[in-house]
This record gives structure tokens, sequence and C-alpha cells, in this order.
């Protein structure tokens, strides 16, 4: 029987459907494998579903040298060495589509939490420094009508701007090609970076981490924003300079700040943590029971179709040659 390693729970749907076809080993600790772990773990499997966490490299190729397939539980895969693995002949897969709702759910979420200081209001009521009704008490900012920067206009990035229709917004976006009909559909108008972080009220970021995008989002842009700019970070830490972004808070160059995601996971800047006007959640950006559930037999189907000899479904190869072409 083939086996199969799951680096870390995820939920028992996605572990049946592996179990009713393979050996399936999973880490029951409630943390990530150590990378010693994996390697001791992997050398003997066929497949393993792993983490965003698990840094999958030509090390680990290496050693888990039958593994025909890394399923990603995510859709993000800058925890994959991309090139190393094809050289490997491996499969990898990721988890798009499934999770890109929910995920855009979250950023909006983010956003009102930002736009309207729901976290510091819910601190000020708990603290019983609530008197009376005052009308200037918290005063935030409407959304309707605000123009809306949109970073990486893909999956998650056009879900978002699915979610602005309501609320009668101007949508600028920024990403290496344009989307003709993604800008008609929804009078959506490309940008250079820099137009975009000058004349946006709110900044979405849905780029995936890559070289080109490792601190997009650096001083010099935070010099370009609105004083009264919202933005909004639900892709990966590293996209935005976490100094640089410390520094416009401290000076005042924009508004408010919503964070899913950080440069050193689980690790968070002391600094960032002293700012009323900024909102931290812990990496949950997909975290609902159901699409958590999804992207769990998503991953589970990738390893089935490919230990059975036939092709992955979302292989990242695939969605990286797309671009290319
Ligand atoms: P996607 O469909 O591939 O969209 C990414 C978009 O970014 C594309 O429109 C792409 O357009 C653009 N882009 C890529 N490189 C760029 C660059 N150098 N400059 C400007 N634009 C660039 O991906 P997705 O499914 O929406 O996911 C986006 C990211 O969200 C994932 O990679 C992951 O890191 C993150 N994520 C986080 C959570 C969470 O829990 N917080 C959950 C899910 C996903 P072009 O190719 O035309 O440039
Ligand atoms: C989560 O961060 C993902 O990339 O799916
Ligand atoms: C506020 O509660 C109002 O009635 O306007």
């Amino acid at each position: 029987m083939k086996k199969v390693l799951v680096t870390r729970e995820i939920p028992q749907k996605a572990i049946e459907l592996l179990k009713s076809k393979f050996e399936v080993i999973v880490n029951k600790e409630d943390r990530p494998m150590t990378r010693e772990e994996l390697l001791n773990y992997g050398k003997d499997c066929d497949a393993i579903l792993t983490q965003l966490t698990d840094k999958i490299d030509r090390t680990v190729f290496e050693t888990c040298s039958k593994v025909k397939i890394y399923a990603n539980y995510a859709v993000g895969y800058d925890n994959f060495d991309v090139v190393e693995g094809l050289n490997s002949g491996v499969e990898l897969t990721n988890t798009p589509d499934v999770l890109s709702e929910t995920t855009a759910e979250l950023a909006w979420a983010l956003l009102f939490s930002v736009s309207r200081r729901i976290v510091e209001a819910d601190k000020y009521l708990r603290a019983g420094n609530w008197k009376q009704f005052k009308p200037t008490l918290l005063l935030g900012q409407d959304l309707r009508k605000k123009t809306v920067g949109i970073i990486g206009a893909g999956r998650i990035g056009k879900s978002f701007v699915q979610k602005c229709k309501s609320y009668d917004m101007e949508i600028l976006y920024h990403n290496r090609s344009r989307d003709e009909i993604f800008e008609r559909s929804y009078n959506a108008r490309w940008t250079e970076l820099d137009e975009l972080l000058e004349l946006s009220d709110i900044i979405s970021v849905h780029v995936p981490l890559t070289t080109e995008t490792n601190h997009l989002i650096n001083k010099q842009a935070f010099k370009k924003m609105k004083k009264n700019a919202i933005l909004i970070n639900t892709a990966r830490g590293a996209v935005i300079d976490e100094t640089a972004l410390i520094h416009a808070l401290e000076e005042k160059l924009i508004w408010g700040v919503g964070l899913d995601v950080f440069e050193n996971e689980p690790n968070v800047s002391e600094e960032l943590l002293k700012f009323d006007n900024v909102v931290l959640t812990p990496h949950i950006g997909s975290a609902s029971e159901e699409t958590r559930t999804e992207m769990g037999i998503l991953a589970a189907r990738n390893i089935i179709e490919v230990l059975e000899g036939r092709s992955a479904i979302t292989s990242v190869y695939s969605e990286n040659k797309k671009k290319d072409n």
C-alpha cells in the first residue's frame, strides 16, 4: 500500500479520503514538523501533504526520493523551490479557487475593522471607558465612493473587487499583465504601481510572494500613499517591508492597516502591537470550516490522481506556464 505523509492535522474528511486509498501518517503534534522529522518520515513515503510552513527544497527532493507529489495545503507556494521540483521530476500542487472568496472576505473584515475602528472600540468598551453616547466618539471613515487599489488582481483580488460593487467604488489595479475582461466587468482601470499608491484610499495586497514582489511596498511606496489611506495585506508578509510600515505608522503617513500576514511568522514586530490603528490576525485568511475542508479535499484529490498515474488537478507548473505564455 502506498504511503502518504500529512505534515500537520487537517480536517478529517480529507484524511478519510486519503485513508480510503493509502496508508496515512499524520503529524499529531500541535506544531509544524521539524525539518528532521519531515525528512525522516518523508523518505519512506510516496506523497507528502505539506503546509506553507514546510520548506520544500532540493534537500527534501533528494532525501525523499520516493515522493511523487508534494500537495501544498495553500494556494501560495513560496515554500516550494519550483525550479528544483521540476528538475527532480516531482509534481507540486496547490489549492487555488476554493479559498478565494473566504480570503477576500477576511480582507474585507480587516477593512471594516480598520475603517470603523472595531477592535479599538471593543477594547474601549471592555475597559469600562464608555460613560455615555458621544457624537465624536471613535470616528472612522466611510468606504462608499472611495478609490480602491488592488495590487495583484488575480483570483482573490478579483473576489475582493466583486464585493466593492455595492460601495460604488472606483477600482484601480496593478498586475504585470492587463485583464480587459475584468476591466470591462468591473469598470476597473490598470495603473502603474506608483499611480495606484498615489490615488487609492484603500489598498489591498493580493500578489504571491516572489523575488519580484518581496518588499514591493517599501519606504518609497509609503511616501506616495494618501494620508487617509488604509492598507490591507492578506497575501504574504514580506510583500511589505515591515520596518518601513512601522516607520510610516510612526510618521502618520497612512491612516490605518489590517494585516493577516507578517514577515517573520509567527513572530510579529513588537512595535506593530502598540498602534491602535492596526488590526492584526494570525494568518487566518482561508480559515472557515467549509474552506479548510475543501482545501484538504483538493490536496487529497491531487495526491490520489498522481499516485494512481493520472495528471494532477492543480499543478503549480501549469499555473506558471499559463503566466509565461
Ligand atoms: P493569483 O490568482 O495567482 O493572483 C495573483 C495576482 O498577482 C495575479 O493577478 C498576478 O497577475 C499578480 N502578480 C503576480 N506577480 C506580480 C508582480 N510581480 N507584480 C504585480 N502583480 C503581480 O493568486 P491568488 O489565488 O489570488 O492568491 C494570491 C496570494 O494570496 C497567494 O499567492 C498567497 O500568498 C496569498 N494567500 C493568503 C491567504 C491567507 O491566509 N492570508 C490565503 C490565500 C492566499 P500577473 O501575473 O498579470 O502579474
Ligand atoms: C494561505 O496563505 C495560502 O496561500 O493558501
Ligand atoms: C443613532 O443611534 C441614531 O439613531 O442616529
